[in-house]
């Protein structure tokens, strides 16, 4: 077992009816992290889930809640996820809002920071948050939505990042399109967070799924 290798399903493609015995499923599956997508339908057009369901579905499981904030404005929504239960927040480099203002409010909240990269957005700007977060989002599809195809030329981007990176004690994570082929490509680009929504979700076996995800 690869136990570098973390997966993070993406409860955007889970069965919202009965999202709590979801969060259970994946949990008892062996997952590492739950992957909370948060859509504003004004950053990306798409509307998802708020604070209140991320305080709702926090009984369900004790593993790290990585909450993804696709939302802009960003700021006054930070101590309302850290109070619901988000470990990790990670924010967007492409807000109109202060990031480093974000990156030191979550802080404050003693959560981990991520920062996370549209597809458009060049590898070189993660220099500039480097020594100021836990984590790295690398966006393999265009964020909003779930059950999209991976955009290959981001591999070279991970990759980029992974230089950047160097020795420091950071995360690298993917979201979008991740299936058993694309999961191998971005571990071998140097991923070690492996975010699968409609791949983990229409299997119908999570403990098989969340195994061969982390051991492509
Ligand atoms: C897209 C989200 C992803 C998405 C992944 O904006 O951030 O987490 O749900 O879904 P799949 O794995 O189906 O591409
Ligand atoms: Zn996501």
């Amino acid at each position: 077992m690869n136990e570098n290798i973390k997966i993070a399903p993406s409860i955007l493609s889970a069965d919202f009816s009965k999202l709590g015995q979801e969060v259970y499923d994946i949990d008892r599956a062996g997952c590492d992290y739950i992957h909370i997508d948060v859509m504003d339908g004004h950053f990306v057009p798409n509307l998802t889930i708020g604070p209140d369901v991320v305080k709702s579905i926090r009984q369900f499981s004790k593993k790290i809640f990585d909450v993804h904030l696709m939302i802009d404005p960003v700021l006054k929504y930070i101590p309302i996820f850290a109070d619901a239960g988000a470990d990790i927040i990670t924010i967007h480099h492409e807000i109109e809002e202060d990031v480093f203002k974000c990156i030191s409010l979550i802080k404050q909240h003693n959560k981990k920071v991520g920062i996370s990269v549209k597809p458009s957005t060049s590898a070189n700007v993660i220099k500039k948050y480097i020594e100021y977060v836990d984590l790295i989002l690398v966006m393999t599809v265009e964020p909003g939505f779930g059950g999209q195809s991976f955009i290959k030329e981001q591999l070279e981007k991970i990759t980029k990042i992974k230089k950047i990176v160097g020795e420091k004690k950071i995360d690298i994570e993917v979201d979008g399109g991740i299936n058993l082929q694309t999961a191998k490509d971005c571990i071998d680009a140097g991923a070690n967070i492996i975010v699968s929504g409609s791949t983990i979700f229409s299997s119908n076996e999570y403990v098989s799924i969340i195994n061969a995800l982390r051991n492509v």
